[in-house]
């Protein structure tokens, strides 16, 4: 199969979809693979490097879409690619298709099959190539913490682990999940005293057994958090309710009783957050203050680390894209339960019932498409 990988171009998005070492990979399974000019250029990873692991340079995405079988993207097709989209081709990215009307007509006029990366679901539920975005989002959630508690950036001037003969920083995390206990994980590392909150019990057992010393466990009710916020140096939101609105776990009044410089980085911004008063914001523009409370709510924090992000996500994506270029979407869709959910358009129908309930279009099942 000829696999294409354009450069993104979605603003600040400095990601790629395959590392030189998918190439390779992709190659070493009887494979092409075209790559846009600079597409790796950054997330680090040179022209030359991509043609050392075999691969081929264009110069053009329109090129890169005329000539591939499948594409292999990051975020979502914006306007400028639309049209470059082939019938019959297949598209292997973030779609996010509920929050676009627009694309998702997009997708089904240009006749492609669009396998989303965010679908993709495991026999357990889990979303496997979601994790690593969140891994990164959860550890850089402490390092972005840390930064703002420093006095110059806006904090209350503490250490995170402190040193010895002072108090470590007082870390509370909402939501034991991917993102939390990375959160949690990396703050425990740093020294902190951390409160890690989940509202799910059988989680908490588990995070009580493989959390270092320095983390305890608490439910996650309204009386807790509302007392835990009052000491804390840094919250960190990461709670998700699948394929809902985040619940208001830290509301405005409970703000006026945390300490002035205490910083919340609120992880689930994109999902509405669990902070009543956070609202997206930007790489260039992160922080915002209220009641004296600094307020982080970047909506895409792995874009800041597009090296490691496009590592963790090819590894992750990888073992399915060898699968869909071995034996073609059709075969590998059929053969693998987790990847045919990541089915959401194909051939100009929507298959993906959420997809097509949140724009009251028409739903095709799968089972009619092949
Ligand atoms: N801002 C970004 O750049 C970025 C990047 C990656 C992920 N995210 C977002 O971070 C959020 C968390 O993702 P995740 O992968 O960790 O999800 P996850 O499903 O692994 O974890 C969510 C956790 O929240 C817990 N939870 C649910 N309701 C709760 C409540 N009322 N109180 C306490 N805990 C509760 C669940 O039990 C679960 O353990 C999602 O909204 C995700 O989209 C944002």
């Amino acid at each position: 199969m000829l696999i294409g990988v354009p450069k993104e171009i979605k603003t600040n998005e400095k990601r790629v979809a395959l590392t030189p070492g998918g190439v390779d990979a992709l190659r070493a399974n009887g494979h092409q693979v075209i790559v846009e000019t600079n597409a790796g250029v950054g997330s680090g990873f040179s022209n030359d490097a991509y043609i050392a692991a075999g691969a081929t340079i264009i110069d053009t995405a329109a090129e890169v879409y005329a000539k591939a079988d499948m594409i292999m993207k990051v975020k979502e097709p914006i306007a400028p690619e639309y049209s470059l989209i082939r019938k019959g081709q297949t598209l292997f990215t973030y779609f996010h298709f509920a929050a676009s009307r627009e694309l998702t007509e997009a997708m089904v006029n240009a006749g492609a099959t669009c396998i989303a990366y965010e679908t993709v679901q495991k026999a357990d539920g889990s979303l496997p190539l979601l994790i690593p975005m969140s891994e990164v989002a959860g550890r850089m959630a402490t390092q972005e913490g840390a930064k703002y508690l420093e006095h110059p950036m806006g904090g209350r001037g503490i250490l995170l682990g402190g040193v010895p003969g002072t108090r470590p920083a007082e870390v509370v995390v909402l939501g034991g999940g991917v993102v939390g206990t990375n959160a949690a994980k990396m703050a425990a590392g740093l020294g902190a005293s951390v409160t890690l909150f989940d509202n799910n019990l059988y989680r908490l057992r588990y995070l009580n057994d493989v959390m270092p010393a320095n983390v305890v466990t608490q439910m996650s009710t309204n009386a807790n958090i509302r007392e835990a916020v009052k000491t804390a140096d840094l919250v960190v939101g990461g709670v998700l309710i699948v394929g809902a609105k985040a619940p208001h776990l830290i509301t405005r009044d409970m703000l006026s009783t945390m300490k002035p410089g205490s910083v919340i980085v609120d992880v689930s911004v994109d999902q509405g957050g669990c902070v009543e008063t956070c609202k997206p914001t930007t790489h260039e523009n992160p922080t915002y203050v209220v009641d004296g409370v600094v307020h982080y709510g970047v909506a895409n924090m792995p874009g800041a680390v597009p090296y490691t992000s496009t590592i963790a996500l090819t590894n992750a994506t990888l073992p399915y894209a060898i699968q869909l270029a071995n034996h073609g979407w059709k075969d590998a869709c059929k053969a693998s339960k987790e990847l045919e959910l990541g089915i959401n358009v194909v051939d100009g129908k929507i298959v993906y019932e959420a997809v097509a309930e949140a724009f009251g279009m028409e739903y095709t099942p799968m089972d009619q498409c092949w």
